[in-house]
């Protein structure tokens, strides 16, 4: 009852909170000569050096969940994205880059600001990597999905699988993503921030390999990620399904 008291007060704070809180200071990103992807540094290597238990990160990811939603799917638009079953590492990596500056998300970085103790962070972030994966989250749905989907297949086969494996189950070990279960819309804008140098954080390997893409090879390789699916890390269809997955 307070729980649910105080998750409603959070969601109702939210526009206000975002407009009163000082926007992040920002640090030297991917358009620096100087920049190190992933350096290894401050609160980062502490929250990945504890061990977080995901029922332990429950409460904290409440105020997450009025965003993110209590699933952690994220909203098919593209605004909010899905979250659910994404790898400890990079959830702390992209807390740890938001928190620093060093990837711009005004939207969160209120909250991002607060969540300042390394224990939690990972507690929060083992809840997340337990939660099963939505699949009904959004697709292509524009014209010819089919063969948009089969030739973003073939570039993401040829220059993304090395890092984002086969069904976009990424690398735990090397921060790569998990990209299977994400909206379409959000993936669109995520390819072309990283493109065009705008998300700061982003490896530069990769960064070189999207480089070259226009618009529209973004679209087709966005349509065939959004298609991606993760054996054993999906929840099941239906409205009842919302269990956290089994490891
Ligand atoms: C006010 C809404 C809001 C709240 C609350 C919020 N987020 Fe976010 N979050 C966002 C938005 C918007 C983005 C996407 C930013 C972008 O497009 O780059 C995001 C992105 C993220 C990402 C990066 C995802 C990726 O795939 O790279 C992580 C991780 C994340 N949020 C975790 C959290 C956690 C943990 C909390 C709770 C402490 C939280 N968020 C609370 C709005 C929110
Ligand atoms: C060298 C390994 C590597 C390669 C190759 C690579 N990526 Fe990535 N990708 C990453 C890493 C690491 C991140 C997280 C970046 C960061 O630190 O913010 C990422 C992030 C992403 C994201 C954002 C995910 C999110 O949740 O916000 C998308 C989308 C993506 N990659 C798609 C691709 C596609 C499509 C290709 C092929 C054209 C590709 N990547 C090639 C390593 C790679």
């Amino acid at each position: 009852m307070y729980k649910a008291l105080t998750l409603a007060l959070s969601i109702a704070l939210i526009p206000t909170v975002a407009l009163t809180a000082p926007p992040a200071e920002k640090k030297a990103g991917i358009e620096s000569k100087d920049y190190q992807w992933n350096a290894q540094e401050g609160e980062k290597i502490e929250a990945l050096k504890l061990k977080g238990v995901a029922k332990l990160g429950k409460e904290g990811y409440e105020v997450c969940g009025a965003c993110h939603l209590p699933s952690g799917a994220g909203r098919p638009d593209g605004t909010f994205p899905q979250l659910a079953g994404q790898h400890t590492t990079v959830l702390i990596k992209q807390m740890a880059d938001i928190r620093a500056g060093l990837r711009d998300n005004p939207t969160m970085y209120p909250f991002a600001k607060e969540l300042t103790d390394a224990q939690e962070l990972a507690h929060v972030s083992a809840y997340i990597e337990s939660l099963c994966i939505p699949v009904d989250h959004g697709k292509y749905e524009g014209p010819d999905a089919a063969k948009q989907v089969a030739d973003g297949k073939v570039m993401y086969e040829k220059e993304c699988i090395e890092c984002h494996k086969a069904n976009g189950e990424g690398v735990k070990e090397k921060f790569y993503p998990v990209l299977a279960g994400q909206h379409y819309k959000y993936l669109l804008r995520q390819m072309t921030e990283i493109r065009d140098g705008h998300r700061r954080n982003a490896n530069p390997d990769m960064v070189k390999i999207i480089k070259k893409y226009d618009n529209a090879q973004l679209v087709a390789i966005s349509a065939y990620q959004a298609s991606l699916s993760m054996p054993g890390a999906m929840c099941k269809a239906g409205p009842a399904a919302k269990g956290a997955k089994k490891k």
